[in-house]
């Protein structure tokens, strides 16, 4: 019924003779109605910014991007916290050559532990050592630290260093004194 009426008016208003001055002054019209409801669906929908210090040459940001990252779970506590209580392994591996390795980076993200969970995982595959310990042919053997010290990474061939499938990486090395047991 309703699309009936509108095509017959539409018909009449065909029929009868619009002046150029109506239509110009409906486009225009038309027209400033549009920008203005960008401009307002503009303010309703992009959020504010802010920038630090108001120096907006740096760290532009979303104003909610800071409860954002507040509201962000931090995952890792960091090795220090181990040695409360696993202060064996702490003391092992802050004398060896794995020093600078984080406990997590190997048994995983820590936050809740020991409440949840319990116990962290044990990984002992080879891909665990593998992940650092593989020969690479395009990675350097050794870094100069600060033009001062040379770290020599010591790299194994995985398909020729006891590539025995039931052979794992800690039946013959520590993990937490990066030697032999
Ligand atoms: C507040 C004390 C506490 C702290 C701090 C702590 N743990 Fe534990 N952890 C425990 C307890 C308790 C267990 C369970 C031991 C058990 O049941 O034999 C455990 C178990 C583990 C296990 C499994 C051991 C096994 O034999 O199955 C690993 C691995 C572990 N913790 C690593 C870590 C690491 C890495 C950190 C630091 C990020 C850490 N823990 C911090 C108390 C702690
Ligand atoms: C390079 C990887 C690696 C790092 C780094 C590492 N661990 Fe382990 N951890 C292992 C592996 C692999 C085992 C299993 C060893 C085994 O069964 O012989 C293990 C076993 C353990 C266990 C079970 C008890 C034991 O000694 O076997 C605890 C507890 C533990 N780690 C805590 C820690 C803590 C605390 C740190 C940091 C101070 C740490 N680990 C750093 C790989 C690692
Ligand atoms: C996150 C990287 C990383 C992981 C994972 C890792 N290592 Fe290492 N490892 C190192 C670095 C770095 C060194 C010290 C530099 C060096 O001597 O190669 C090292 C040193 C060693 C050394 C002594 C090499 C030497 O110079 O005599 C052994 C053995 C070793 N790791 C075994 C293992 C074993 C076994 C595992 C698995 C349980 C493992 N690593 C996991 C990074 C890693
Ligand atoms: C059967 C025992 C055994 C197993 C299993 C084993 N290794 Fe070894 N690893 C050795 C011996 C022995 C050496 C020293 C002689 C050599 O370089 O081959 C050594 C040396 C190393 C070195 C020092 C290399 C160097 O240039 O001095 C690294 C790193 C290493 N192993 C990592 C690993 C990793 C990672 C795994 C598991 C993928 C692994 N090993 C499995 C016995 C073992």
């Amino acid at each position: 019924m309703f699309i009936k009426k509108l095509l017959k008016k539409i018909d009449t208003l065909a029929r009868r003779e619009i002046s150029f001055g109506k239509i110009l002054i409906g486009t225009v019209l038309i027209t400033i109605l549009t920008v203005a409801s960008v401009i307002v669906a503009r303010m309703i929908i992009v959020p504010s910014f802010t920038a630090a210090n108001n120096d907006y040459r740096y760290q532009w940001h979303r104003v909610a991007n800071q409860q954002e990252w507040k509201d962000f779970k931090v995952k890792y506590q960091g090795s220090n916290y181990c040695n409360n209580c696993h202060n064996e392994q702490y003391k092992k591996i802050t004398e060896s050559l794995h020093s600078k390795i984080q406990c997590e980076n190997c048994h995983g993200a820590a936050i809740d532990h020991p409440d949840n969970p319990q116990r962290l995982a044990i990984d002992k595959s080879r891909e665990l050592c593998l992940r650092c310990h593989s020969y690479l042919a395009y990675r350097p053997l050794e870094y100069k630290e600060l033009e001062k010290k040379t770290i020599r990474l010591k790299m194994i061939k995985p398909d020729e260093h006891f590539p025995d499938e039931n052979m794992q990486c800690i039946s013959c090395h520590d993990p937490h004194k990066a030697d032999f047991k």
